[in-house]
C-alpha cells in the first residue's frame, strides 16, 4: 500500500499516514533504541511527567517503590537510593534498563504481578495507562493495590485527550500514539475509580499532551 502523507480517516480518529504504515512505525518503538531516541528528541511530555512527579511523589527514604510499565528505566533516577523495582512487559526494554541502571528490573505483566501482598510502600505508573485496555487497567490497579501496603498510594501519570476543542494538534498527536486506549481525564478517573479510591487529581496542559495525575489508594 502506498505511503501517503495526508490525513486519512475522518471524525474522531484521523491519522496522518495510512493505518498499515502507522502500525509499522508504532512497532518500531518496541525497540529500546528507537524508544530512547524518541524520548530524547521529543522530551516535552517527559518533562511534564517529571514536573508532576516532583510535585506529587513523596516516598520516605528506603521505602519499597514499584514502577509499573517502567520502559527503559527513564524514571529510575527519581528514586535515588530507595528500594526500587521496575516492571515492564517488553524484555528488550528491561534488558536495556538493567544495562543502564543495574538490578531491580523485571519482565512482568502488570495485570498479573508476581509479588507478595503489601511488598511495596507505594507504586507509580507513568505513561502506561493508554497502552492498556479497560480490563487491563482494572487488573493492573487491583494488582498494584494488592502489592502496596495499606495506607500507601499508587501514583498514575498519563496523557489524556485535550478538553479544549481548539486543541486539534494535541488531539491528533495523542490519537496517533502507539498506545491505543486514549481517554479523557474524567473517563480515566472513572475507570481507575472502579478499583481504587481516587485521593488526589491534577491536570497539566503541556505543549504536546495534556497530562493527568491521579493518586489512588485502597477503598
Ligand atoms: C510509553 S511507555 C512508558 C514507559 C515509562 N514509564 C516512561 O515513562 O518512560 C509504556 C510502557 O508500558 C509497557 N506495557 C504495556 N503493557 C504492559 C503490561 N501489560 N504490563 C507491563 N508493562 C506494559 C510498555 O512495554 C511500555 O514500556
Amino acid at each position: 500500500m502506498p505511503y501517503s502523507w495526508r490525513f486519512v480517516g475522518r471524525g474522531r480518529n484521523p491519522r496522518i499516514i495510512g493505518a498499515d504504515k502507522a502500525m509499522d512505525i508504532r512497532r518500531a518503538f518496541d525497540n529500546p533504541v528507537v524508544f530512547a531516541l524518541s524520548q530524547r528528541l521529543v522530551p516535552f511530555t517527559v518533562w511534564v511527567y517529571e514536573e508532576l512527579a516532583r510535585k506529587h511523589f513523596a516516598f520516605s527514604d528506603g521505602a519499597g517503590v514499584l514502577d509499573i510499565g517502567c520502559g527503559i528505566g527513564r524514571h529510575r533516577r527519581f528514586f535515588g537510593a530507595q528500594d526500587y523495582t521496575g516492571i515492564d512487559i517488553n524484555p528488550a526494554y528491561i534488558a536495556r534498563a538493567t544495562r543502564a541502571y543495574g538490578p531491580g528490573f523485571r519482565v512482568m505483566d502488570a495485570s498479573r504481578m508476581d509479588f507478595a501482598d503489601a511488598r511495596f510502600a507505594g507504586a507509580v505508573c507513568i505513561g502506561t495507562l493508554h497502552h492498556l485496555s479497560d480490563d487491563l487497567v482494572r487488573s493492573m490497579i487491583k494488582e498494584a493495590l494488592r502489592v502496596i501496603q495499606p495506607g500507601g498510594a499508587l501514583h498514575v501519570i498519563d496523557p489524556v485527550l485535550p478538553t479544549d476543542p481548539k486543541a486539534r494538534f494535541k488531539r491528533l498527536v495523542f490519537e496517533n500514539d502507539r498506545g491505543r486506549f486514549q481517554r479523557t481525564f474524567p473517563g480515566m478517573t472513572r475507570l481507575v475509580g472502579e478499583e481504587g479510591l481516587v485521593l488526589k487529581q491534577d491536570l497539566h496542559r503541556g505543549w504536546l499532551h495534556d497530562v493527568a495525575y491521579l493518586q489512588v489508594g485502597r477503598r
